[in-house]
Parts: C-alpha cells; sequence; structure tokens
C-alpha cells in the first residue's frame, strides 16, 4: 500500500505529459534543427563579411515565426503532409533532401521519428519564440525570388501590361450585359483593356451554367474570383478558354481533379486558390504544364507534399502554400486604379 501513492504521482504525472505532447522542443527538436539545418536557414543577419546572409529558399529554423509563418513548413498534427517533414525524409538522392546530400548524412531514423511525433502531437514551442529578426538595412521587405517578404495573392504586373497589348477592348454595349449581375466585371486599369471578373455577393448563385455568361469576354478576363460559388468541374471547362487568365480563385468550390485538369489551356496562369476544394495529386499532376504559374494554394485539400515536389520540380518558380496563408479575395478597386465599367 505504501507505494500506491508514487503510482499515482507517475500516473498523474504522464498524463500531463501526454497532454503537453511527449516531446520538447526546445530540449529534442531546436538542437537537431541548430546541428543541421540553422547554418542555411537562419533569420536573415549580417555576416562575418557585412553582407547580408538571407535564409536558404526563404526558409527560417532558428525562430517560431519563421517554422510557423507564411512559408507553410508545418501542418499541425499531420506530419505527413508538412514541407519540413517530408523534405528531410525523402531519398538521400533526391535533390530537395534535407539538409542537401553535400551536407552528409541525412538524420537519423530517430531524430526523423521525433520530428514525426512532435508534429502529430500539434508543434507547441512551450515559451520559445527564438530570434527575432533585427532590421537590416540591407534587407528588402519583398526578395526578388518572392520567397521571402509579404505573400500577395497578386500577379506581376509586367505580365498583365505585356499581356494586353494589341487586345480590343470589348464594345461598351457587350459590357452593358452585365450590369445586371450576377458577375460584377471591371478593368484591370485605366488603359487597359483586360477584365476582372467577381460575383461580390451574388456567390451562392453562381453555378456552372452561369459560366456561360462569359463566353463573349472570355479572352480579355485577366481575373477571375469564383469563390464560394456553385462551379464544379463542368464549369472549368468555360474557364479553360480564358487564355489571358493570370489570377484564378477557386477556394471552397465543389471543384476537382477533373476540373483543376481543364485548366492545363490557361497558360498564363499566375496565381491559382484551391483552397478547400476537392482537388487531389492527379489534377495537381495536370498544372505540370502551367509554366508561368507562380503561386499555388492548396489548403485543405487531397493533394500531397510528394505530388507538391514533383510538379514544384517542373515549375521551378513556384510557391506552394499548403498552410492557412490565403491571400485577401481579389479586391474591387485594388491600387486605387480599378475603376467600373
Ligand atoms: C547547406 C545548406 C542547407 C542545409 C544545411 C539545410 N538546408 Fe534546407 N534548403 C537549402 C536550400 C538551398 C533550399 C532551397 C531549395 C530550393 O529553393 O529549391 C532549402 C529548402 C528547404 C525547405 C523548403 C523545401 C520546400 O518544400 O520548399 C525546407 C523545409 C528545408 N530546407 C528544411 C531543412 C531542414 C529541416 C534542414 C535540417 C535538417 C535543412 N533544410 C538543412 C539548404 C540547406
Amino acid at each position: 500500500m505504501r507505494t500506491l501513492p508514487f503510482t499515482v504521482l507517475f500516473l498523474a504525472s504522464s498524463l500531463l505529459a501526454q497532454a503537453k505532447g511527449s516531446v520538447d522542443f526546445q530540449k529534442q527538436i531546436l538542437p537537431i534543427f541548430e546541428a543541421r539545418c540553422v547554418e542555411c536557414h537562419s533569420t536573415a543577419h549580417a555576416g562575418p563579411d557585412g553582407k547580408l546572409k538571407k535564409p536558404k529558399g526563404g526558409v527560417v529554423l532558428d525562430s517560431k515565426e519563421g517554422i510557423t509563418g507564411k512559408k507553410g513548413l508545418i501542418v499541425a498534427k499531420n506530419a505527413d503532409t508538412s514541407a519540413l517533414y517530408v523534405a528531410i525524409t525523402l531519398p538521400a538522392d533526391d535533390e530537395d533532401r534535407m539538409p542537401p546530400e553535400k551536407k552528409g548524412d541525412p538524420l537519423s531514423k530517430e531524430q526523423a521519428a521525433l520530428i514525426k511525433t512532435w508534429i502529430d502531437e500539434g508543434a507547441a514551442f512551450g515559451s520559445w519564440t527564438g530570434k527575432k529578426a533585427e532590421p537590416i538595412a540591407a534587407a528588402k521587405p519583398n526578395d526578388k525570388d518572392g520567397k521571402v517578404g509579404k505573400v500577395s495573392g497578386k500577379p506581376k504586373v509586367d505580365a498583365i501590361v505585356r499581356l494586353q497589348e494589341g487586345v480590343k477592348p470589348i464594345a461598351p454595349a457587350t459590357l452593358a450585359t452585365f450590369a445586371e449581375g450576377p458577375f460584377t466585371v471591371v478593368s484591370v486599369g485605366d488603359e487597359s483593356a483586360l477584365l476582372s471578373v467577381s460575383c461580390r455577393g451574388n456567390n451562392d448563385t453562381v453555378d456552372d451554367a452561369m459560366l456561360a455568361r462569359l463566353a463573349p469576354i472570355a479572352s480579355h478576363i485577366c481575373e477571375l474570383d469564383l469563390s464560394r460559388t456553385r462551379v464544379s468541374d463542368a464549369g472549368c471547362k468555360e474557364i479553360g478558354q480564358m487564355v489571358r487568365l493570370v489570377n484564378l480563385d477557386l477556394r471552397q468550390t465543389a471543384v476537382g481533379n477533373q476540373g483543376v485538369a481543364a485548366l492545363a489551356t490557361c497558360k498564363e496562369l499566375r496565381s491559382l486558390n484551391l483552397f478547400g476544394t476537392k482537388v487531389g495529386d492527379y489534377g495537381l499532376a495536370a498544372l505540370a504544364t502551367l509554366k508561368n504559374l507562380e503561386q499555388l494554394y492548396v489548403w485543405q485539400t487531397e493533394v500531397t507534399a510528394a505530388a507538391i515536389v514533383r510538379l514544384r520540380d517542373g515549375i521551378p518558380g513556384l510557391r506552394v502554400v499548403m498552410g492557412p496563408d490565403l491571400p485577401e479575395p481579389m479586391p474591387e478597386g485594388a491600387g486605387g486604379q480599378r475603376r467600373r465599367r
């Protein structure tokens, strides 16, 4: 009987440990990052030569903000879809394997397993926050490789400038037919013949059949926001006709693999938002022909990290966001230069 209190104590403390997660980030995970990763993945800082040392690939592993932030490296409670875990478990000869082959052996099985458990338990950091980014004069907020700095759902302005060359404006009479809704059609800029189309306030009435109404202006549509509409795979055929489409938002629609495959003809696409759709790896593979794609949002889809790695092999500039890091919905009057037509 004497031992009972100890047993109870033991049980209580192990329950507590479970509630908090059995892996301690600061004691067990951080040392791995420090030994094998931070050399290349440290918060931007001035090196010994006074030059700015930037984290490789924009990946920062010495601050909580870096690990949890914009890059979407970790999906809490789901190691298998976390880019960080995928990167350390790729085959040793895969060029995306971390740490890179030239830096020695892969992490040990035990180290990888610890990281997996830590993520699967919810990726808690305790009180650790890590390095603070210091303002460094040479640091530019928007790195030109687009990997550092603020995420923007906006396509590159020069892409739009080039696309509108020689494009004649749609006749005002045709544009007037959109006045009744459900689509809001505006010019992307004062001088531009290209159009931005959204469903402002009518999202729940817009379905596949209604997309046919966009056919007369299809070749002029540069931005299309169909988020939270009733559009599904069938409607994507119409979208496939939009050869100047740069920015497409399909978030939270019923679009799936077949619909996404129909977008392979939209060669100018720079930003594609598939958050909360039914897209999986098959649909993602069909996007490999979209060499201009810069941003792809796949949070809450069935897409796996392995499929993303494959897609990125073919589209070097692509940034894939797997976490809850979404662009603002396309604003009407963005940049103060849009005008209603
Ligand atoms: C010798 C330098 C070096 C070391 C050490 C290193 N990395 Fe990297 N890492 C890179 C480079 C370079 C890239 C960018 C690759 C690219 O953009 O194609 C990168 C990219 C990444 C990415 C992004 C991959 C993606 O899916 O976008 C992750 C995650 C990552 N590293 C994690 C790690 C982890 C975890 C470690 C330690 C176990 C580590 N790295 C060690 C150089 C390094």
